[in-house]
């Protein structure tokens, strides 16, 4: 068992830029041998994550994907590709996805088949747009996930979102919400799907240093997301280290399947 801990650079880091970010990143946690770390660049920087993560412990990935393996797609990426760079995770459905380009719940379905048609794993980010209460939060997750009951559970991570934590100006959701909600996904999903027990769910949402441990030491969290505040390799690092009482609430099996 282990926890997840990863990054998205979302639009920042041009490649010469990451090439930096990675090899500071890499010497920086090189001793964490408990946790699964992960960092999403985009797609220009996928080739130097391959060449600068190759033999660590972190493991690499991409921010998006096009739902088909090949085509007249000008500008888009295919599973494929990014199978083909030894990605192991791919982001699908981010809330910035859904609103700068209308992805739907139908899209983000069809590109996680893709992503794991290629045998990398899928972090679908799922979340409210606004503070509500939580049942009426859990319906609208619950509409997000529907469309995933036939794919492969071995091969999906949940990232729970919540918009309104989300980007400059917001502040991490509670440590105590995020557990009630992560609890209540997690039976949502298990009554719709057995065997879901065993998907992470991760947060993401304005993680930093200073949530970090309260947002681990929630039962239900089985790792972090980091967004803005991973664009120091430093800040990422600390998350990385920070230290936990509890063991997150996934099944053993998880390490296997995701290696
Ligand atoms: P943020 O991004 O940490 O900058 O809020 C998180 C995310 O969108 O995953």
């Amino acid at each position: 068992m282990s926890f997840l801990i990863g990054a998205s650079s979302k639009m920042n880091l041009t490649s010469t830029q990451g090439a930096t970010y990675l090899d500071t990143f890499r010497e920086l946690v090189d001793d964490v041998t408990d946790r699964e770390l992960f960092v999403l660049l985009p797609f220009t920087s996928i080739w130097v994550a391959r060449d600068r993560l190759t033999g660590s412990n972190v493991r690499w990935g991409a921010q998006d994907v096009h739902p088909e393996d090949s085509g007249a797609h000008t500008g888009d990426v295919s599973a494929s590709m990014l199978a083909d760079l030894g990605c192991t995770y791919v982001e699908v459905g981010h809330h910035e996805r859904r609103r700068d380009h209308g992805e739907t719940n139908e899209l983000v379905a069809a590109k996680v088949e893709a992503v794991q048609r290629w045998g990398m794993t899928a972090i679908v980010c799922v979340g409210e747009e606004r503070r509500l209460p939580l049942d009426t939060v859990v319906e609208a997750i619950d509409r997000q996930l529907g469309l995933l009951t036939s794919c492969d559970l071995r091969r999906l991570i949940l990232a729970y979102e919540p918009v309104w934590a989300i980007g400059t100006g917001a502040q991490a959701a509670a440590a105590s919400w995020v557990g009630r909600v992560h609890a209540a996904i997690r039976a949502g999903l298990v009554g719709l799907v057995p065997g879901a027990q065993t998907v992470p769910i991760i947060y993401g949402g304005s993680v930093g240093v200073a949530d970090a441990r309260a947002l681990l030491g929630q039962p239900g969290v089985d790792g972090l997301f980091v967004g803005r505040q991973a664009l120091d390799p430093h800040v990422l690092a600390a998350i990385a280290h920070t230290s936990v009482a509890t063991m997150p609430g996934m099944s053993p099996e998880r390490r296997v399947t995701t290696a």
